[in-house]
């Protein structure tokens, strides 16, 4: 009876453990609510000659390594990352073209997250907004 007790001490604690190892490698989370837009970035909208093909570009160059080829937060140096990356499908589902605009931009403090001005145009930035846009 003990012995069976702790076996199943032991498997419950391998199930547990291979739970929480499994949670490691989803994707950084998405803070919900979103954050307000400061006053600098709020109200922007993407312009509607945005190209997309060139922000796929941009993406590829800039974006893919943390966040994945789709935008799923699971780029080649996500792994080793905390915070991890965003999902940026779901994150597009639920945020502005202000919201995204201004965190490309800004970057995240404490993160991998870069901020994106200055190395980037605004326009560029806009380009790859119109590219994460698309990706499913
Ligand atoms: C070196 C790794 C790295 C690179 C390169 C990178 N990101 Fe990120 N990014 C992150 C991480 C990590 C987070 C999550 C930060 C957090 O959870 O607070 C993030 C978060 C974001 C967010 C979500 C912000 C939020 O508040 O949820 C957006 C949008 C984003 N990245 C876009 C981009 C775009 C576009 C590029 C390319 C121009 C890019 N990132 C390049 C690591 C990276």
């Amino acid at each position: 009876m003990r012995n069976l007790l702790t076996v199943l001490m032991v498997v419950s604690f391998f199930v547990l453990s291979g739970c929480s190892s499994k949670s490691l490698e989803t994707p950084g989370s998405i803070p919900q609510p979103l954050p307000t837009v400061p006053s600098d970035y709020a109200g922007k909208t993407i312009p509607s000659n945005a190209d997309v093909s060139a922000g796929a570009n941009l993406f590829k160059t800039d974006c893919v390594t943390c966040h994945g080829e789709n935008g799923h937060g699971d780029g080649p140096a996500s792994q080793t990352l905390d915070p991890r990356p965003a999902n940026l499908v779901d994150l597009s589902k639920i945020a502005a073209d202000d919201f995204l605009f201004w965190k490309i931009s800004t970057g995240i403090d404490g993160t991998a997250m870069p901020a994106w001005k200055g190395i980037l145009t605004d326009q560029q930035i806009w380009q790859v907004i119109a590219f994460i846009r698309i990706l499913k």
